[in-house]
């Protein structure tokens, strides 16, 4: 079976308009199975959250290939390629990202109605995720009152909503103090383990590294196994 996620040779350089060209990535590969999990370390500007976004399809290769499920983001049209973001792609980012205003439970449920999914399923999902999350009793709180901690816990339950084949994070815990961060780690992985989907994230925290299946050092542009 094809890796759930997979960098060939990815190139990718910045051309600042009046300013010199930044090869951030150089031909980085590698690739990660479902069910399995990838951690992103390396400095700042090394081009991890790049990554992310190829890997999403928010952004193209100059060169080489990002596949999910072994078929070319780039092979696909606009059209297709949202599809495939939207149908098995999950994404965390550092800053949650919610809308403040609306409640978790409708935090959650963004990506359902998004994608017109039957109500009451999601609902159901989404309570469901929520209380596996610790929210069982916060779903109807606006997200403006959780704390950062309760904030990502329920960013990642709206990531894991509709079930993707790839969750993606970028420094999830980055922001949270160091119990917060823990708990919200735990759950990540707990979550994506149930569900079987492959995680890829990016993180300065070396605990929160040691935790993924492998790690994965971006340096000079490319990837190596740590
Ligand atoms: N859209 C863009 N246009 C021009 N340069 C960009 C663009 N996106 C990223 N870069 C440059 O590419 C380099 C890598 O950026 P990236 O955000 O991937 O780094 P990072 O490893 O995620 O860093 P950090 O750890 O600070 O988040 C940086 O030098 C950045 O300025
Ligand atoms: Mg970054």
């Amino acid at each position: 079976m094809a890796p759930t996620l997979e960098f060939r040779g990815v190139v990718r350089t910045f051309r600042p308009p009046g300013g010199a060209p930044r090869e951030v990535l150089r031909g980085a590969s590698a690739a990660i199975e479902a069910g399995r999990s990838a951690a992103i370390i390396g400095r700042s500007g090394s081009g991890k959250s790049t990554l992310l976004h190829l890997a999403a399809g928010i952004d193209r290769p100059d060169a080489g290939e990002v596949l999910l499920d072994g078929r070319s983001l780039a092979a696909l049209s606009d059209r297709e390629r949202s599809l495939a973001r939207r149908d098995r792609v999950g994404i965390v980012f550092q800053f949650f990202h919610l809308l403040g205003h609306l409640t978790a439970l409708e935090n959650a449920l963004l990506p359902a109605l998004v994608a017109g999914d039957e109500p009451r399923a999601a609902r159901a999902r989404a309570l469901d995720l929520l209380g596996r999350a610790g929210l069982g009793g916060r779903w109807d709180d606006p997200v403006a009152r959780l704390s950062g901690g309760e904030m990502q816990r329920v960013a990642l339950c709206r990531a894991l909503l509709r079930r993707p084949r790839l969750l993606l994070a970028d420094e999830p815990t980055g922001n949270l103090d160091e119990r917060s961060a823990g708990e919200v780690a735990s759950l990540l992985f707990a979550l994506a383990r149930d569900e079987g989907s492959a995680v890829v994230l990016v993180t300065h925290g070396r605990e929160l590294a040691a935790r993924a299946d492998e790690a994965w050092t971006l340096h000079d542009g490319r990837l190596e196994r740590a």
